[in-house]
């Protein structure tokens, strides 16, 4: 299966992903996940990605296509992924059929998790995450057992720098304005998928299911 899992910041990507991977053994393929790792290491991919990320902007699209070609060629891409955050622009989405084609392969769906802007920021403002397995949390809409303090693994959560007030209201910004036309796209594949992310999380991930049961 070859997936990607569209919605702004906040609508519940990474959330669904750790469900979606679970079930259908793909690998779970981030291009944030993986910025935060450069930036983490200090690699001159990290240290370019921060300038952007800490602003709420999108990092350019050479680098983050380029970063995608290179993860889709490897082994455990060859059967199957499940792409998060990326594409993120048409140019972005141009450049993933590129990378495909020249794989031999193509996408089977995309699925975009819908939900209102100010829901969002609630969502974002709560969010804690685990930094050593990733597992994420929300302070109210999906506690762990003991607060701070990740469930699977006991370490201490932490939350993220560009979920930040200030910069989070560029990041939706930034991101509504590049989603209409890459909609608009996918839309004219026939490989779209809309989804209500407003729903409770496991809601979601059976209307995910559903979607997916027919491949
Ligand atoms: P990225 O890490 O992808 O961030 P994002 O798109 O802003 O999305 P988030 O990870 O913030 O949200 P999510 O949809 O995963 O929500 P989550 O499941 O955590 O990218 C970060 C940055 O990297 C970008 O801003 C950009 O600078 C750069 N970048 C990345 N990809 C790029 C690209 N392709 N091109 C250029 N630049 C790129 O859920 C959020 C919260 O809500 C959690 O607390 C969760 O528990 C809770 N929640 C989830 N679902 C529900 C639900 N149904 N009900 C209630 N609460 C829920
Ligand atoms: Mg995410």
């Amino acid at each position: 299966m070859k997936l990607v899992l569209m919605g702004l910041p906040g609508a519940g990507k990474g959330t669904q992903a750790e469900k979606i991977v679970e079930k259908y053994n793909i690998p779970h393929i981030s291009t944030g996940d993986m910025f935060r790792a450069a930036m983490k290491m200090n690699t001159d991919l990290g240290v370019e990605a921060k300038s952007y990320i800490d602003k709420g902007n999108l990092v350019p699209d050479e680098v983050t296509n380029g970063i995608v070609r290179e993860r889709l060629a490897e082994n455990d891409a060859k059967n199957g992924f499940l792409l998060d955050g990326f594409p993120r622009t048409v140019e972005q989405a141009k450049a993933l059929e590129q990378i495909l084609s020249d794989l031999g392969t193509e996408l089977d769906a995309v699925i975009n998790i819908n939900v209102d802007k100010d829901i969002l920021v609630k969502r974002l403002a709560g969010r804690w995450i685990c930094p050593t397995c990733g597992k994420t949390y929300h302070e109210i809409y999906n506690p762990p057992k003991t607060q701070g303090i990740c469930d699977e693994d006991g370490s201490e959560l932490y939350q993220r720098e560009d979920d930040k007030k200030e910069t989070v209201e560029n990041r939706l910004n930034v991101n509504l304005k590049q989603t209409e036309p890459l909609l608009n796209f996918y839309k004219e594949t026939g490989k779209l998928h809309n989804i209500n992310g407003e729903q409770e999380i496991d809601d979601v991930f059976c209307d995910v299911e559903k979607i997916l049961a027919s491949f």
